[in-house]
This record gives structure tokens, sequence and C-alpha cells, in this order.
């Protein structure tokens, strides 16, 4: 039988790679695409570009926020799904998030249950779904109540509930997915995300005091890795599984081996030097917060910026998590880890060498 899975997200990066590889793996493909800020033909003219054009790629429209997403889809022959889409910026509103991220789940969990022929619904959730906790992370359901450094944490941790607690005859899968900080092993960077913009403040002297503790570990993805993750562990469904997309603490730089790294590298470039930068303070919460509050209220400066872009996610940089991976390394054909800091200088050379994205590479 063909296989023919719906890929939502599919204009994002991993939404993207997922559908890339499986059509390569012969299935059909249908995106669900909203319109952007180009109309929806032209997204839709740019993705048969990038993925090729073939007549196993097809494009519905639909909003997730829209009440009729999914009105004109037919079920029929549906026998993956593969949920990405979600508004993943830290700082997004309460309302929005719910919206898109719970809501909008909803809605495509409600109509994954009308699909007879689906024999996996795999859903992309964060590891930072279990909010501020420290200690160990299990690949098995959180329960609540939780804190959350934002609502973006709290939205992935309602839809993984919502998934769990009412969809039990879906034959679904949770996929917590870490921080994607590269396109592959080699440090290319075409998606650049609060990582990649921490690290420009620092290039540029912005970042002289940085929220959170030495020892705390940032569990980092290429993704290639996730996208190949996503793609074996939808083709075997393991029903009713969740793991844990990403490497184990022993494999995990801490945010005082990426500043010490980042800062030796960037001290290679003479434009760095003769600034002379400081390596970044660690500060407390409190005093974060306090400054970050004061600084917004002095308006659209510089510094507000800076810190209202770290601020969003500033409280996980205190948390120190130990993201178990046991089940996800054992369901993965040729689980490999790659060394975490030749990644990390590959990806720091790749941000120097086009200036985030502002020069050729
Ligand atoms: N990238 C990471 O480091 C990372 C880490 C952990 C987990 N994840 C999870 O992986 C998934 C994919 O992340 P990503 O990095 O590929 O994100 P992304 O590049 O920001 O893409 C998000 C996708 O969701 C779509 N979307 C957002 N709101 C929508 C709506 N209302 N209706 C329909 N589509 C909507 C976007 O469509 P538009 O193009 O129209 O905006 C886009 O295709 C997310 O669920 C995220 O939580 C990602």
């Amino acid at each position: 039988m063909s296989k023919r899975a719906l890929i939502t997200g599919i204009t994002g990066y991993v939404g993207r790679g997922v559908a890339r590889r499986l059509l390569e793996d012969g299935f059909e493909i249908i995106g669900l695409v909203r319109n952007g800020q180009d109309d929806y033909e032209k997204r839709v003219e740019g993705l048969r570009t990038d993925l090729g054009e073939s007549e196993k790629l097809m494009f519905i429209r639909g909003d997730l926020t829209d009440d009729n997403a999914l009105k004109d889809l037919n079920v029929e022959g549906i026998t993956h799904i593969v949920h990405s889409a979600a508004v993943t910026r830290f700082n997004v509103e309460a309302d929005l998030a719910q919206a898109a991220n719970v809501d909008g789940s909803r809605k495509i969990f409600e109509w994954a249950k009308c699909c007879r022929q689906l024999e996996c619904f795999s859903y992309i959730s964060t590891i930072y779904a279990c909010g501020l906790v420290d200690g160990e992370v299990l690949e098995t359901r959180h329960h609540g109540p939780r804190t959350f450094a934002n609502h973006y944490e709290n939205s992935k941790f309602d839809a993984e509930a919502l998934l769990q607690k009412e969809y039990g005859e879906l034959p679904w899968q949770i996929m917590r997915v870490a921080t994607i900080i590269a396109d592959d092993d080699h440090g290319r960077v075409t998606q650049q995300n609060a990582f990649h913009n921490t690290l420009k403040l620092f290039f540029y002297g912005l970042l002289s005091l940085v929220p959170g503790k030495a020892e705390v570990p940032l569990y980092f993805v290429t993704g290639r890795f996730v996208v190949e993750a996503i793609a074996e562990l939808t083709q075997h469904c393991e029903r009713q599984s969740i793991v844990h997309v990403c490497h184990s603490q022993d494999e995990t730089p801490t945010l005082g081996e990426l500043l010490d790294l980042a800062y030796d590298r960037f001290s290679e470039e003479e434009d760095f030097r003769s600034r002379n930068i400081l390596r970044p303070l660690f500060c407390d919460a409190e005093s974060f917060g306090l400054l970050a509050g004061e600084a917004e209220e002095m308006g659209a400066t510089v510094m507000s910026q800076s810190l209202g872009s770290i601020a969003p996610f500033a409280k996980e940089l205190f948390t120190v998590k130990d993201i178990k991976n046991d089940r996800f390394r054992a369901a993965l054909k040729d689980y490999r880890a790659p060394d975490p800091k030749v990644l990390l200088d590959a990806v720091c050379g790749h941000l120097l060498k086009t200036r985030w994205g502002k020069r050729a590479g």
C-alpha cells in the first residue's frame, strides 16, 4: 500500500526537512500551508522549487487558528501525520500560543481520528515541555502542575497532555526535540534562533551579563539528526511512546563551556579583539529580572532589545536538567552523538564567517 503523510509546519525548518526525507522514501506528501507574508500560491511555488517537482507532493491551504482549517482535506489514504506546526518564538503571547499550539493541535488530533488507515501520528514537541525542573527528565508523561519559562513551553506541555489524555485511540508518539543549532555536523546554519542571537550579542559586545549558572547543560542537536530521527521513527511507530530527540547529559556542553569556547573562537577575529570585549559575567535570576525590567522601561534601546531577547528563556539557564534518552537511543538504528565542542566550534566558525548570515558563506 502506498504511504501518504500529512505534514503540518512544512514551510518551517523541521517540517520541510521531514517532507524532503519522506519523499525520498517514496511517500506521498500533503503539506498544510497558510497564507504568510507571501500569498499561498507563491509559498507553494517556493516549496515545489525547494523540494523538487513531484506528483507525490501536494498542498492544502489552512491556518490552525481558523475553525475550518482542515475542512477541505480528505482523510482517505492518510497513513502518517507529522504535526510540527507551532508558533516557536519564546516570546509568544499567551493567547496566540493557546490558539495555534494547543487549540490548533486539537484540530489536527480530532481530524486524525477520522483517518482510518492511520499508522502513526508523530507530535513534535520540545525537551523544554517539562518546564522549570531540575534533575532527571524521563521519556514519560509529564504531570502537572508545573511552572514554565515562557508560554511556548507551557503550550507544548498542554498539547502533549491533551494528546495523552483524550486521544488514546490514536497511534501517537511524542518526540521531544532539543535545540537545533546547525544543519549538520559541519556547523552550517540556515535557521537562526535564540541560541545564535545570543552569540551575536556576545560578539558585538552587548552581552556583559548572562543570566544562569555555568554548570547548566545545554542540549543541542543538528537539523539532520532531528529530521532523520523523525523520519525513521515515524515509519517504525511505537504507539503511545515518548522519546527525547537529544543527546545525553554526558554528551552535552554546559553554558560555561559554551561561553568559553565562543570567547576563544571570537578572539581569533581582529574586530572582536579590537573591541576589548570581556567574557560575560553570570548573574542571578533576580538581578537579571530587575535589569531587564528597567531596560524595558527605558524604551527601545539596544540594551533593552538585547536583554529582552534573552529574558523569555533566561529562567531555563538556572535549571540543571538531566534529560534521559535511553528509549530514543534504543529505537534509533544508528544513534551517534557528535563531539559537542567540535560541533560548537564549527557553528561559531560558520556564524563568524557569514557574520550571522550577512556575508556570503
Ligand atoms: N527548531 C528547534 O530548535 C526546535 C526545538 C524543539 C522543538 N521544536 C519543535 O519542532 C517543531 C518545528 O519547529 P521548527 O523549528 O521547524 O519551527 P519553524 O521553522 O518556526 O516552523 C513553524 C511552522 O509552523 C507553522 N505554523 C505556525 N503557526 C501556524 C498556524 N496557525 N497554522 C498553520 N501553520 C502554522 C509555520 O508556518 P508559517 O511559515 O506560515 O509561519 C511553520 O511552517 C515545532 O513544533 C517546535 O516546537 C523545534
